[in-house]
């Protein structure tokens, strides 16, 4: 399928989309993300896909939401068409997303990462939800994921005042996983990725699955949760196998079964 607005390609069992708009920085137009969501579901269904990478370019991962194309937009047209509604679909992604971000993560592009399940940095990276400035406030998560990943003193210091923070005050404050030199971005991202896809495919949705449950529920529910995936786990022949490869001291063959 050719696009216009990403760049497609795979390494081996992991899935890499390139968000590319060089002269919008990236801003997150409607047909760049109906073309994001439509590669992250062929990689959803493609069985060798074990992780994917979202990245941009080493200016921008991503400007926000396009807003020469939010200009004219009227409240009734948003409401009526749910606008923003579909960019959920990429938080509904079963498998791993990394995002591998260099340069501008603002507005909807610090949405689009923490809909990611890690975010690595390379050290010009530059996060904000700058929305209060355009007189709008986030709209596609961003005042319920940031608190979330950075606490409610920092949400509010950067949703408030727009400001951008760098990548080591991300790091610091728990947005994002690790910082590397921008030369080194994908090959981090790539290696973290891969470590990823060489895991039990079942454990690793597991595992997702678990963590994101511990969002939207009260701890005690969060816990009945985990520890019922647990147990599921033990009906899995890759269970099976990897414990039996750690007592006999080799590798552990996936089956993904
Ligand atoms: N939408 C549309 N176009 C954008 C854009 C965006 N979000 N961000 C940048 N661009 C365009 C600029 O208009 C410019 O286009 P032209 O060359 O045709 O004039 C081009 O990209 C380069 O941008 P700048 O000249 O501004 O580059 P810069 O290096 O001087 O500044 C920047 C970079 C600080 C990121 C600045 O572009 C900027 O502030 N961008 C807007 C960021 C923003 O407000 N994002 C939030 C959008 S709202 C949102 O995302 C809502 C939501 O919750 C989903």
């Amino acid at each position: 399928m050719s696009h216009e607005h990403i760049r497609v390609e795979r390494e081996g069992e992991v899935g890499i989309v390139r968000l590319h708009r060089p002269k919008a920085l990236n801003a997150l137009c409607d047909a760049l993300i109906t073309e994001l969501n439509a590669a992250l579901r062929a990689f959803e269904e493609n069985a060798s896909i074990g992780c994917t990478i979202i990245t941009g370019s080493e200016k921008a991962f991503a400007a926000g939401a396009d807003i020469a194309e939010m200009q004219d937009r009227t409240w009734p047209a948003i409401w009526q068409e749910d606008f923003l509604a579909d960019w959920d679909r990429v938080a509904d992604v079963r498998k791993p997303l990394v995002a591998a971000v260099s340069g501008y993560a603002l507005g909807g592009g610090c949405e689009l990462a923490m809909m990611c399940d890690i975010i690595i940095a390379a050290e010009n990276a530059r996060f904000g939800q700058p929305e209060i400035r355009l007189g709008i406030i986030p709209g596609a998560g961003g005042t319920q994921r940031l608190i979330r990943a950075v606490g409610k003193a920092k949400a509010m210091d950067l949703i408030l005042t727009g400001r951008m923070m760098d990548a080591h005050e991300a790091e610091a404050c728990g947005l994002v996983a690790r910082v590397v030199p921008v030369e080194q971005l994908m090959e981090e991202a790539l290696s973290t990725a891969r470590e990823i896809a060489g895991h039990s495919r079942t454990a690793v949705l597991a595992a997702k699955e678990a963590v994101l449950r511990a969002f939207e529920t009260p701890l005690q529910e969060g816990l009945r949760f985990e520890r019922r995936l647990f147990h599921a786990l033990f009906a899995t022949p890759d269970r099976k196998e990897g414990m039996e490869a750690f007592l006999e001291k080799r590798p552990p063959r996936w089956s993904g079964r």
